[in-house]
């Protein structure tokens, strides 16, 4: 991800998560040291992913993709992105939070090999829990 693209995930995440979405500062903290934000392009801008790997485990932060692409690979592509990147960093985990009613994301996540580890009340809203799910890497 480029300072260019910010504004296009910002406005993504707008779309996809309304009030809970990024604020712009916190999609600028995609530059900092040991974040690692990509985003996907086939003529045009379709998704992006964000990961924190400044601590022993990597930790997924986000995934978009645009609307009109859901469902065609663009997920895929993005994790396996932060994932190896996470792997050639030495990261021998990688943990994310997602809701426990995001079936398509549930989905991409266990397609990779996540599991659940555990389940946060309340995390998303007080009636929304998340998921905590871990994936070993090698
Ligand atoms: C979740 C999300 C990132 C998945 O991205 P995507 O590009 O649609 O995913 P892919 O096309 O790569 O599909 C990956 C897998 O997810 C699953 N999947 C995708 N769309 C699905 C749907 N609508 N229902 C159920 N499973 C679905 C399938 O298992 C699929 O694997 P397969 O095609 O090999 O069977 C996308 O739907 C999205 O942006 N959702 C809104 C934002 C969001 O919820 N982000 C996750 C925050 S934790």
């Amino acid at each position: 991800m480029e300072e260019e693209d910010i504004s296009w995930a910002h406005n993504l995440d707008v779309i996809l998560f309304s009030d809970a979405a990024w604020d712009k500062q916190e999609m600028l903290e995609a530059f900092l040291p040991g974040r690692r934000f990509v985003v996907a392009e086939k003529e045009g801008r379709l998704g992006w992913a964000g990961m924190d790997a400044s601590g022993t485990r990597a930790h997924i932060l986000s995934i978009d993709v645009e609307p009109n692409f859901q469902g065609r690979g663009v997920g895929t592509a993005l994790i396996s992105s932060l994932l190896s990147s996470a792997q050639r960093m030495g990261k021998a985990k990688c943990v994310l939070e997602v809701a426990c009613s995001n079936a398509p994301a549930l989905a991409l996540y266990k397609k990779f090999g996540f599991s659940a580890k555990g389940r946060i009340k309340g995390y998303y809203s007080p009636s929304l829990d998340a998921l905590v799910m871990e994936k070993d890497l090698d």
